[in-house]
């Protein structure tokens, strides 16, 4: 059993689909050494693709500054030998205007990372994700557990949920680093099959590593080995290919 699960993860790779990694964007890392050691971190744990989705919040960052630090970060990290590759995204405020977000494409597919306020889910989430998918996006809800609206009431997140409406879950919401509340919510979105992917949401080395399989462990005693490793492997796959989600 051990050496099937070894073997799935060696073979297919987990991706990251929800990173800060690039340097000098956002908050994540603030110089490139430190991105190199953050991917270092994430090959350790059997990472092997990375999108690198830095806040799209209070600051448009030009998709070409975004492109050319991935580039920058892959030849850095293909010289260094470091087993990762990057690719382009980013995490975009759910109340920017759709025509605005084209550049951030999660690997130029029709899916995008979408951050909603901390603080609340908006009235306005159900016209919001109608407007992206009117645009031709495919959202993906970035960290629903961490949002008190939904921390209070899943069914909130359910009711957005469709086949052109995913969710993500951050890995250390499954292992309780955000508390008891949003560990209950995670896991609860898990039991239900609301979720698609779990991703780490990393900023830098120290807070929130890149890290995804102490939350994989967890999610696996919930819904199984297999099923666990779809949202790190296969679903964000399909991601990056623009293909369809299966599971
Ligand atoms: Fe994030």
């Amino acid at each position: 059993m051990i050496t099937t699960i070894i073997t799935a993860i060696i073979t297919a790779g987990m991706i990251d689909l929800h990173c800060h990694i690039l340097a000098a964007v956002d908050d994540g890392p603030a110089a490139m050494e430190q991105s190199i050691a953050m991917a270092r971190i994430a090959a350790a744990d059997g990472i092997t693709r990375i999108a690198a989705t830095p806040h799209i919040k209070n600051t448009l960052h030009s998709p070409d500054i975004i492109r050319k630090g991935v580039a920058r970060l892959n030849s850095a990290l293909a010289e260094l030998r470091i087993p990762v590759e990057i690719v382009p995204g980013g995490e975009v405020y759910a109340v920017l205007d759709p025509l605005l977000l084209d550049g951030y494409r999660l690997n130029n597919s029709r899916y995008i990372l979408i951050e909603f306020p901390h603080t609340h889910l908006p009235r306005t989430a159900v016209s919001l994700l109608f407007q992206l998918a009117v645009r031709g996006f495919k959202p993906i809800i970035g960290h629903p557990e961490r949002n008190p609206s939904i921390i209070r009431n899943p069914d909130l997140l359910l009711k957005l949920l469709s086949s052109n409406v995913l969710a993500q879950i951050t890995a250390g919401s499954l292992t309780g680093d955000f508390g008891p509340q949003v560990m209950e919510c995670a896991c609860g979105l898990l039991e239900q099959g609301a979720v698609s992917f779990i991703a780490t949401d990393a900023h830098s080395v120290q807070h929130r590593p890149p890290i995804l399989s102490r939350g994989v462990n967890v999610a696996a005693e919930i819904i199984g080995r297999e099923k666990a490793l779809a949202l790190v492997a296969s679903n964000p796959e399909a991601v990056l290919a623009g293909k369809p989600v299966s599971a």
